[in-house]
Protein backbone atom coordinates (compact mmCIF):
# COMPACT_ATOMS: atom_id res chain seq x y z
CA UNK A 1 0.00 0.00 0.00
CA UNK A 2 0.80 3.34 -0.85
CA UNK A 3 2.29 5.32 2.20
CA UNK A 4 0.02 8.59 2.90
CA UNK A 5 1.43 12.04 3.61
CA UNK A 6 -0.67 14.70 4.30
CA UNK A 7 0.76 17.87 3.16
CA UNK A 8 -0.71 21.11 4.90
CA UNK A 9 0.19 24.28 2.86
CA UNK A 10 0.23 21.55 -0.53
CA UNK A 11 -1.21 24.32 -2.56
CA UNK A 12 1.91 27.15 -1.87
CA UNK A 13 5.07 27.50 -3.99
CA UNK A 14 7.06 24.16 -2.03
CA UNK A 15 4.21 22.42 -1.14
CA UNK A 16 2.91 22.11 -4.58
CA UNK A 17 6.48 21.01 -5.54
CA UNK A 18 6.36 18.36 -2.91
CA UNK A 19 3.18 16.66 -4.02
CA UNK A 20 4.38 16.47 -7.38
CA UNK A 21 7.80 14.70 -5.96
CA UNK A 22 5.89 12.65 -3.40
CA UNK A 23 3.65 11.27 -6.54
CA UNK A 24 6.51 10.77 -8.89
CA UNK A 25 8.00 8.54 -5.70
CA UNK A 26 5.03 6.14 -5.16
CA UNK A 27 3.86 8.15 -1.83
CA UNK A 28 -0.15 9.43 -1.91
CA UNK A 29 -0.07 12.93 -0.72
CA UNK A 30 -3.17 14.43 1.09
CA UNK A 31 -3.30 18.24 0.74
CA UNK A 32 -4.90 20.90 3.27
CA UNK A 33 -5.09 24.44 2.66
CA UNK A 34 -6.93 27.19 2.64
CA UNK A 35 -5.90 29.04 -0.18
CA UNK A 36 -5.29 32.41 1.51
CA UNK A 37 -2.08 32.80 -0.39
CA UNK A 38 -2.56 29.84 -3.18
CA UNK A 39 -5.33 28.66 -5.81
CA UNK A 40 -6.95 25.79 -6.50
CA UNK A 41 -6.44 25.85 -10.02
CA UNK A 42 -3.12 24.36 -8.54
CA UNK A 43 -4.69 21.29 -7.69
CA UNK A 44 -5.20 20.27 -11.41
CA UNK A 45 -2.03 21.37 -12.36
CA UNK A 46 -0.30 18.83 -9.95
CA UNK A 47 -3.00 16.17 -12.11
CA UNK A 48 -1.91 17.68 -15.62
CA UNK A 49 1.95 17.08 -14.35
CA UNK A 50 2.09 13.69 -12.64
CA UNK A 51 -1.42 12.44 -14.20
CA UNK A 52 -2.98 11.94 -10.76
CA UNK A 53 -5.07 13.98 -8.97
CA UNK A 54 -4.10 14.35 -5.61
CA UNK A 55 -7.00 14.73 -2.52
CA UNK A 56 -7.96 18.61 -1.58
CA UNK A 57 -9.07 19.77 1.14
CA UNK A 58 -9.76 23.18 1.37
CA UNK A 59 -9.53 23.65 4.90
CA UNK A 60 -8.18 26.20 7.30
CA UNK A 61 -5.68 24.76 9.90
CA UNK A 62 -6.69 26.70 12.48
CA UNK A 63 -10.09 26.09 12.24
CA UNK A 64 -9.57 22.52 14.67
CA UNK A 65 -13.37 21.42 14.00
CA UNK A 66 -12.55 21.78 10.40
CA UNK A 67 -9.32 19.76 10.89
CA UNK A 68 -10.39 17.18 12.68
CA UNK A 69 -13.05 15.70 10.25
CA UNK A 70 -9.75 15.71 7.69
CA UNK A 71 -7.86 13.12 10.26
CA UNK A 72 -11.09 11.63 10.73
CA UNK A 73 -11.71 10.92 6.89
CA UNK A 74 -8.25 10.31 5.36
CA UNK A 75 -7.32 6.77 8.33
CA UNK A 76 -3.74 5.49 7.81
CA UNK A 77 -1.75 8.68 7.39
CA UNK A 78 2.11 7.75 7.74
CA UNK A 79 2.88 10.95 8.58
CA UNK A 80 2.51 14.79 7.69
CA UNK A 81 4.48 18.05 6.02
CA UNK A 82 3.66 21.32 7.76
CA UNK A 83 4.22 23.97 5.20
CA UNK A 84 0.88 25.91 5.98
CA UNK A 85 2.05 29.32 7.24
CA UNK A 86 2.13 32.49 6.46
CA UNK A 87 5.70 33.47 5.83
CA UNK A 88 6.18 37.40 4.14
CA UNK A 89 8.68 38.96 7.19
CA UNK A 90 7.87 42.56 6.19
CA UNK A 91 4.05 41.69 6.96
CA UNK A 92 4.98 39.94 9.80
CA UNK A 93 6.04 43.14 11.30
CA UNK A 94 2.85 45.18 10.72
CA UNK A 95 0.77 41.94 11.03
CA UNK A 96 2.23 40.47 14.52
CA UNK A 97 -1.13 39.13 15.68
CA UNK A 98 -2.12 37.70 12.20
CA UNK A 99 1.75 35.78 11.98
CA UNK A 100 1.69 34.43 15.79
CA UNK A 101 -1.66 33.75 15.19
CA UNK A 102 -1.62 31.67 12.50
CA UNK A 103 1.41 29.68 12.34
CA UNK A 104 1.29 28.93 15.99
CA UNK A 105 -2.39 27.69 16.23
CA UNK A 106 -2.16 25.85 13.15
CA UNK A 107 0.91 23.66 14.51
CA UNK A 108 -0.74 23.30 17.98
CA UNK A 109 -4.13 22.00 16.28
CA UNK A 110 -2.03 19.73 13.59
CA UNK A 111 -0.06 18.29 16.83
CA UNK A 112 -3.48 17.73 19.06
CA UNK A 113 -4.77 15.76 15.89
CA UNK A 114 -1.62 13.69 15.12
CA UNK A 115 -1.59 12.66 19.04
CA UNK A 116 -5.42 12.32 18.95
CA UNK A 117 -4.97 10.24 15.77
CA UNK A 118 -1.81 8.83 16.51
CA UNK A 119 0.25 10.03 13.15
CA UNK A 120 3.51 9.48 14.52
CA UNK A 121 5.99 11.85 11.75
CA UNK A 122 6.49 15.38 11.02
CA UNK A 123 8.63 17.19 9.23
CA UNK A 124 8.56 20.86 9.27
CA UNK A 125 9.53 23.54 6.93
CA UNK A 126 11.96 25.65 9.31
CA UNK A 127 14.00 28.54 7.62
CA UNK A 128 17.90 29.79 7.41
CA UNK A 129 15.83 32.79 9.43
CA UNK A 130 16.03 31.19 12.87
CA UNK A 131 19.99 31.08 12.57
CA UNK A 132 19.88 35.02 13.12
CA UNK A 133 22.89 37.54 11.87
CA UNK A 134 24.99 34.13 11.14
CA UNK A 135 28.27 34.71 13.44
CA UNK A 136 30.28 32.57 10.90
CA UNK A 137 29.44 31.07 7.07
CA UNK A 138 28.52 28.58 6.23
CA UNK A 139 25.98 27.87 8.36
CA UNK A 140 25.74 24.49 10.43
CA UNK A 141 22.63 22.22 12.27
CA UNK A 142 24.46 22.90 15.19
CA UNK A 143 25.08 27.05 15.16
CA UNK A 144 22.97 28.67 17.95
CA UNK A 145 19.12 28.85 17.02
CA UNK A 146 18.78 32.99 17.93
CA UNK A 147 15.73 34.91 18.54
CA UNK A 148 14.84 36.55 15.16
CA UNK A 149 13.97 40.09 14.11
CA UNK A 150 10.66 39.75 13.09
CA UNK A 151 7.45 37.98 13.73
CA UNK A 152 7.76 35.76 11.04
CA UNK A 153 11.27 34.36 12.04
CA UNK A 154 10.16 34.56 15.78
CA UNK A 155 7.18 31.75 14.66
CA UNK A 156 9.80 29.05 13.05
CA UNK A 157 11.95 29.21 16.08
CA UNK A 158 8.94 28.85 18.99
CA UNK A 159 7.90 26.28 16.43
CA UNK A 160 10.71 24.48 16.29
CA UNK A 161 10.42 24.45 20.25
CA UNK A 162 7.31 23.65 20.40
CA UNK A 163 7.97 20.18 18.50
CA UNK A 164 11.02 19.70 20.48
CA UNK A 165 9.05 19.99 23.75
CA UNK A 166 6.59 17.49 22.49
CA UNK A 167 8.76 14.92 21.29
CA UNK A 168 9.95 14.93 24.70
CA UNK A 169 6.64 14.25 26.18
CA UNK A 170 5.76 12.03 23.06
CA UNK A 171 8.93 9.96 22.31
CA UNK A 172 6.99 8.02 19.70
CA UNK A 173 6.72 11.26 17.84
CA UNK A 174 9.31 11.82 15.08
CA UNK A 175 10.07 15.30 14.09
CA UNK A 176 12.32 16.51 11.04
CA UNK A 177 12.77 20.51 11.16
CA UNK A 178 13.92 20.98 7.79
CA UNK A 179 15.52 24.58 7.73
CA UNK A 180 15.27 25.69 4.29
CA UNK A 181 17.97 28.49 2.56
CA UNK A 182 16.65 30.35 -0.19
CA UNK A 183 14.44 29.03 -2.60
CA UNK A 184 13.60 29.57 -5.89
CA UNK A 185 13.00 28.55 -9.41
CA UNK A 186 9.62 26.98 -10.70
CA UNK A 187 8.56 23.71 -11.96
CA UNK A 188 10.66 22.74 -15.48
CA UNK A 189 6.74 22.22 -17.17
CA UNK A 190 6.61 26.31 -16.53
CA UNK A 191 2.94 25.07 -14.98
CA UNK A 192 3.69 25.78 -10.99
CA UNK A 193 5.73 28.26 -9.64
CA UNK A 194 5.95 31.33 -7.29
CA UNK A 195 3.08 33.49 -7.43
CA UNK A 196 3.04 36.34 -5.00
CA UNK A 197 0.76 38.43 -4.67
CA UNK A 198 0.97 42.39 -5.16
CA UNK A 199 4.70 43.50 -5.83
CA UNK A 200 7.47 40.70 -4.82
CA UNK A 201 9.68 41.22 -1.78
CA UNK A 202 12.14 38.40 -2.71
CA UNK A 203 14.50 38.96 -5.29
CA UNK A 204 14.00 36.02 -7.72
CA UNK A 205 10.05 36.65 -8.38
CA UNK A 206 11.05 40.21 -8.70
CA UNK A 207 13.91 39.90 -11.84
CA UNK A 208 11.33 37.27 -13.58
CA UNK A 209 8.27 40.50 -13.05
CA UNK A 210 11.15 42.88 -14.72
CA UNK A 211 12.42 40.64 -16.91
CA UNK A 212 8.86 40.51 -18.72
CA UNK A 213 8.58 43.78 -18.23
CA UNK A 214 5.43 44.10 -15.55
CA UNK A 215 7.95 45.73 -13.15
CA UNK A 216 10.81 48.46 -14.87
CA UNK A 217 13.99 47.50 -12.87
CA UNK A 218 14.78 46.10 -9.73
CA UNK A 219 16.25 47.93 -6.61
CA UNK A 220 19.61 45.94 -5.44
CA UNK A 221 19.55 46.72 -1.85
CA UNK A 222 22.99 48.00 -1.06
CA UNK A 223 26.65 47.46 -2.96
CA UNK A 224 28.62 48.35 0.42
CA UNK A 225 28.58 44.88 2.05
CA UNK A 226 31.73 43.12 2.51
CA UNK A 227 31.35 40.71 -0.36
CA UNK A 228 33.11 40.34 -3.37
CA UNK A 229 30.77 42.79 -5.84
CA UNK A 230 29.16 44.42 -2.27
CA UNK A 231 25.79 43.20 -3.08
CA UNK A 232 24.60 40.35 -0.47
CA UNK A 233 24.91 36.92 -0.62
CA UNK A 234 22.35 33.72 -0.44
CA UNK A 235 22.27 30.37 -0.82
CA UNK A 236 19.56 30.11 -4.18
CA UNK A 237 18.14 26.57 -4.19
CA UNK A 238 15.80 25.09 -6.44
CA UNK A 239 12.36 24.05 -5.57
CA UNK A 240 12.45 21.06 -7.17
CA UNK A 241 15.55 20.25 -5.56
CA UNK A 242 14.01 21.41 -2.41
CA UNK A 243 11.08 18.97 -2.38
CA UNK A 244 13.09 15.80 -3.35
CA UNK A 245 14.98 16.85 -0.06
CA UNK A 246 11.20 16.04 1.60
CA UNK A 247 10.93 12.94 -0.25
CA UNK A 248 14.39 11.93 1.56
CA UNK A 249 13.36 13.09 4.80
CA UNK A 250 10.01 11.13 4.36
CA UNK A 251 12.64 7.80 3.74
CA UNK A 252 14.52 9.04 7.21
CA UNK A 253 11.44 8.31 9.09
CA UNK A 254 11.91 4.37 8.86
CA UNK A 255 14.98 4.89 11.62
CA UNK A 256 12.53 5.86 13.81
CA UNK A 257 14.80 9.47 14.45
CA UNK A 258 13.59 11.30 16.90
CA UNK A 259 14.02 14.65 16.53
CA UNK A 260 16.39 15.72 14.05
CA UNK A 261 17.27 19.05 11.48
CA UNK A 262 19.05 19.54 8.51
CA UNK A 263 19.48 22.76 6.54
CA UNK A 264 18.37 22.53 2.77
CA UNK A 265 20.47 24.71 0.61
CA UNK A 266 23.59 24.46 -1.97
CA UNK A 267 26.11 25.03 -0.07
CA UNK A 268 27.28 27.48 -2.56
CA UNK A 269 26.83 31.27 -1.69
CA UNK A 270 25.38 33.81 -5.21
CA UNK A 271 25.01 37.44 -4.50
CA UNK A 272 22.47 39.86 -6.02
CA UNK A 273 24.45 40.74 -9.28
CA UNK A 274 25.22 37.29 -9.88
CA UNK A 275 21.82 36.09 -10.03
CA UNK A 276 21.35 39.30 -12.39
CA UNK A 277 23.43 38.39 -14.83
CA UNK A 278 22.99 34.80 -14.73
CA UNK A 279 19.14 35.23 -15.44
CA UNK A 280 20.28 37.64 -18.54
CA UNK A 281 22.63 34.70 -19.19
CA UNK A 282 20.34 31.93 -18.92
CA UNK A 283 17.19 33.66 -20.79
CA UNK A 284 18.76 36.12 -23.34
CA UNK A 285 17.22 38.66 -21.38
CA UNK A 286 18.54 42.18 -19.87
CA UNK A 287 18.04 42.73 -16.45
CA UNK A 288 17.60 46.91 -15.70
CA UNK A 289 18.67 47.25 -12.34
CA UNK A 290 19.83 50.25 -9.84
CA UNK A 291 21.46 50.55 -6.75
CA UNK A 292 19.66 51.50 -3.94
CA UNK A 293 20.53 51.74 0.06
CA UNK A 294 20.35 48.68 2.32
CA UNK A 295 17.27 47.01 3.02
CA UNK A 296 16.56 47.03 6.74
CA UNK A 297 17.03 43.53 8.54
CA UNK A 298 19.42 42.06 6.10
CA UNK A 299 23.04 40.79 6.33
CA UNK A 300 25.94 40.31 4.42
CA UNK A 301 26.20 36.77 3.78
CA UNK A 302 24.12 33.58 4.43
CA UNK A 303 24.68 30.14 3.09
CA UNK A 304 24.20 26.77 4.15
CA UNK A 305 26.80 23.95 5.18
CA UNK A 306 24.53 20.55 3.85
CA UNK A 307 26.94 17.86 4.29
CA UNK A 308 24.29 16.40 6.84
CA UNK A 309 22.22 16.30 4.61
CA UNK A 310 23.95 14.22 2.37
CA UNK A 311 25.66 12.07 5.21
CA UNK A 312 22.19 10.70 6.77
CA UNK A 313 19.71 11.72 4.01
CA UNK A 314 21.65 11.05 0.54
CA UNK A 315 20.00 14.24 -0.48
CA UNK A 316 21.70 17.15 -2.40
CA UNK A 317 20.62 19.99 -4.63
CA UNK A 318 21.41 18.86 -8.22
CA UNK A 319 20.31 21.90 -9.87
CA UNK A 320 22.19 25.65 -10.37
CA UNK A 321 20.78 28.99 -10.43
CA UNK A 322 20.94 29.07 -14.23
CA UNK A 323 18.36 25.75 -14.10
CA UNK A 324 16.64 27.56 -11.62
CA UNK A 325 16.63 30.93 -13.85
CA UNK A 326 15.34 29.34 -17.14
CA UNK A 327 12.51 27.74 -15.05
CA UNK A 328 11.36 30.85 -13.25
CA UNK A 329 11.42 32.65 -16.45
CA UNK A 330 9.34 30.14 -17.83
CA UNK A 331 6.55 30.03 -15.36
CA UNK A 332 6.55 33.89 -15.55
CA UNK A 333 6.10 33.82 -19.34
CA UNK A 334 3.46 31.69 -18.83
CA UNK A 335 1.67 32.67 -16.29
CA UNK A 336 1.88 36.55 -16.74
CA UNK A 337 -0.87 37.07 -14.20
CA UNK A 338 -0.08 34.07 -11.84
CA UNK A 339 -1.58 30.46 -11.72
CA UNK A 340 -5.47 31.48 -12.57
P1 LIG B 1 3.30 29.64 0.22
O1 LIG B 1 2.62 30.83 0.82
O2 LIG B 1 3.37 29.54 -1.25
O3 LIG B 1 2.64 28.31 0.79
C1 LIG B 1 2.06 28.24 2.07
C2 LIG B 1 0.65 27.66 1.89
O4 LIG B 1 0.03 27.54 3.18
C3 LIG B 1 -0.25 28.54 1.03
O5 LIG B 1 -0.81 27.76 0.00
C4 LIG B 1 -1.32 29.03 2.00
O6 LIG B 1 -2.57 29.17 1.36
C5 LIG B 1 -1.32 27.93 3.05
N1 LIG B 1 -1.76 28.32 4.39
C6 LIG B 1 -1.33 29.37 5.15
N2 LIG B 1 -1.96 29.37 6.33
C7 LIG B 1 -2.79 28.29 6.33
C8 LIG B 1 -3.71 27.75 7.26
N3 LIG B 1 -3.93 28.34 8.45
N4 LIG B 1 -4.40 26.63 6.95
C9 LIG B 1 -4.21 26.03 5.74
N5 LIG B 1 -3.37 26.49 4.81
C10 LIG B 1 -2.66 27.62 5.10
O7 LIG B 1 4.76 29.58 0.86
P2 LIG B 1 6.00 28.65 0.50
O8 LIG B 1 7.07 29.52 -0.02
O9 LIG B 1 5.56 27.48 -0.27
O10 LIG B 1 6.43 28.22 1.97
C11 LIG B 1 6.02 27.00 2.55
C12 LIG B 1 6.59 26.91 3.96
O11 LIG B 1 8.01 26.99 3.89
C13 LIG B 1 6.14 28.04 4.88
O12 LIG B 1 5.95 27.52 6.17
C14 LIG B 1 7.32 28.99 4.86
O13 LIG B 1 7.40 29.75 6.04
C15 LIG B 1 8.48 28.01 4.75
N6 LIG B 1 9.69 28.62 4.18
C16 LIG B 1 9.60 29.29 2.99
C17 LIG B 1 10.73 29.90 2.46
C18 LIG B 1 10.66 30.69 1.18
O14 LIG B 1 11.52 31.52 0.94
N7 LIG B 1 9.67 30.46 0.32
C19 LIG B 1 11.95 29.80 3.14
C20 LIG B 1 12.00 29.11 4.35
C21 LIG B 1 10.85 28.52 4.87
C1 LIG C 1 17.71 38.00 -1.31
C2 LIG C 1 18.79 39.03 -1.61
C3 LIG C 1 18.27 41.22 -0.77
C4 LIG C 1 14.82 41.90 -3.39
C5 LIG C 1 13.85 35.81 2.79
C6 LIG C 1 13.46 35.64 4.23
C7 LIG C 1 13.96 34.32 4.74
C8 LIG C 1 13.49 33.18 3.85
C9 LIG C 1 13.83 33.42 2.42
C10 LIG C 1 11.43 32.34 4.73
C11 LIG C 1 19.08 39.97 -0.44
C12 LIG C 1 18.32 41.24 -2.28
C13 LIG C 1 15.91 41.35 -2.76
C14 LIG C 1 15.00 43.05 -4.22
C15 LIG C 1 17.36 42.97 -3.72
N1 LIG C 1 12.08 33.02 3.88
N2 LIG C 1 17.16 41.88 -2.92
N3 LIG C 1 16.27 43.53 -4.35
O1 LIG C 1 15.88 38.21 2.51
O2 LIG C 1 17.52 36.37 1.91
O3 LIG C 1 15.27 35.78 2.72
O4 LIG C 1 13.33 34.71 2.02
O5 LIG C 1 11.80 31.74 5.67
O6 LIG C 1 13.45 34.18 6.04
O7 LIG C 1 14.01 36.71 4.99
O8 LIG C 1 15.49 36.75 0.47
O9 LIG C 1 14.81 37.12 -1.86
O10 LIG C 1 14.16 38.82 -0.13
O11 LIG C 1 16.54 38.63 -0.80
O12 LIG C 1 18.47 43.46 -3.87
O13 LIG C 1 14.04 43.60 -4.77
O14 LIG C 1 18.32 39.88 -2.67
O15 LIG C 1 18.79 42.40 -0.23
O16 LIG C 1 20.45 40.25 -0.47
P1 LIG C 1 16.12 36.88 1.95
P2 LIG C 1 15.15 37.84 -0.62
Amino acid sequence: MKKRILVTGGTGFIGSETVIALIENGYEPVIVDNLCNSKEAVVGRIETITGVRPIFHPVDCCDKAAFRKVFEEEKDLYGVIHFAGLKAVGESVSKPIEYYSNNLVSTLNLLDLMREFDVRNIIFSSSATVYGVPERVPLKETDPVQSATNPYGETKVMIERILEDTHKAWKDLNVVLLRYFNPIGAHPSGLLGEDPNGIPNNLLPYVSQVAIGKLKFLSVYGDDYPTPDGTGIRDYIHVCDLAEGHVAAIRKLADNPGVVVYNLGTGKGTSVLEIVHAFEEANGVKIPYQIEARRAGDVAENYANCDKAFEELGWKARRNVLDACKDAYRFQKMNPNGIQ
